[in-house]
């Protein structure tokens, strides 16, 4: 075996690759190791030696290429020069070298959409207490519900000695909107309000499910409103978001927040259900992409709006998902990885 031709060759491919770390599943190198198993006991030990020893050098010439290839030319600034009232416009830099995130400019588009609808859009935050996070969504304490929201902690407290929470869902927000539109039923409109924001949850990390995601929480609230209204809201929304009409499956759910509630699916579209082992939707066919039903009369409770004279319904959207849809990306953790390959697409 003529390791150094090897490494050779090797080198001089990752130092031209715009994906150097592919060089390291040659066919040669697993011909390297195909080749331990022929060789006898006492000579296998040496051999595999050379081979871990021949990798190591490669994922050097590869990580000087991944740095070239990360490297942006930027002109230098001179930060400390007086400012010139004079001086001609900045450039603005060119734009490949960044793009807006799939993720946000995806959120843009849906935030338009209901807009158009006549929901504003209110921020989320990354931190909240645990009154948001459960108490006025209808989780007392020792609520077994609590347990499907698990996420992050921080080990500061607030005034009652509960710790800070890392939001696992934007309905944290629906009693401050309820709280802030609240003057809006008195004048005879509705409330009407939108919440895309990014959410974070302890879950097996899969295709799937990623510990750190984006969801639209919409909370509507007014005289007389049915679950036709929600149903009819959120398909208007997904049609005019897919541009097409869909495959919908409406579920009886539960949330301790809505009553009654229901979970919203869409058709697996990548294999629309035909194959049991679509890594997407688990061979389900049916990809679930939000949570909603009629606001329960607790959480309107909790922020003073009567229940027996208005009524609401609410949701939660896997903004994620419905990306992933819209695009034909099959993994969620593209979105968090910052790899530009994935990135410059869009
Ligand atoms: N917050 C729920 C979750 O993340 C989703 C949800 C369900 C939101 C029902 C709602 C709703 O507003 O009414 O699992």
């Amino acid at each position: 075996m003529d390791f150094e031709k090897v490494l050779q060759v090797l080198s001089a491919r990752a130092a031209q690759s715009n994906h150097p770390q592919e060089v390291l599943r040659a066919p040669e190198i697993k011909t390297l190791y195909d080749h331990i198993k022929t060789l006898p006991n006492d000579e296998r030990g040496a051999f595999g030696k050379r081979v871990n020893e021949l990798k190591k050098s490669l994922e050097v010439v590869i990580e000087v290429r991944r740095q070239e290839l990360d490297k942006v030319d930027l002109p230098p600034i001179d930060v400390t020069a007086p400012m010139d009232i004079n001086a001609p416009q900045p450039e603005l830099l060119p734009s490949e070298q960044g793009t807006i995130h799939p993720l946000s400019a995806e959120i843009e588009r849906i935030s338009d959409i209901f807009n158009r609808m006549g929901f504003v859009t209110e921020e989320s935050r990354e931190i909240d207490d645990q009154f948001h996070m459960f108490e006025s969504l209808n989780f007392p304490k020792g609520h077994p519900a609590r347990d499907d929201y698990d996420t992050f902690m921080t080990e500061e407290t607030d005034a009652n000695g509960d710790r800070l929470i890392a939001p696992a869902h934007t309905s944290t927000m629906q009693n401050r909107v309820l709280k802030k539109y609240r003057g809006n039923l008195a004048n005879g409109e509705a409330i009407a309000a939108i919440v895309p924001d990014r959410v974070f949850r302890n879950e097996d990390l899969d295709a799937r499910h990623e510990h750190t995601f984006y969801q639209v929480e919409g909370v509507y609230v007014a005289k007389g409103v049915n679950v036709g209204n929600l149903i009819a809201t959120l398909q208007e929304f997904l049609q005019e978001y897919y541009g097409k009409k869909l495959d919908v499956r409406v579920n009886p759910f539960y949330f301790p927040f809505t009553e009654p509630s229901f979970e919203f699916a869409l058709s697996c579209p990548f294999c629309e259900g035909k194959n049991p082992d679509c890594k997407v939707c688990s061979g389900e066919g049916w990809i679930e992409l939000l949570g909603c039903g009629m606001i329960h009369p607790n959480v309107l409770q909790a922020a003073d709006i009567d229940p027996n004279e208005y009524t609401g319904f609410a949701f939660g959207c896997g903004i994620d998902r419905l990306v992933m849809m819209k695009y034909g990306i099959e993994d969620v953790r593209h979105f968090e990885s910052g790899k530009l390959d994935f990135l410059e697409q869009f």
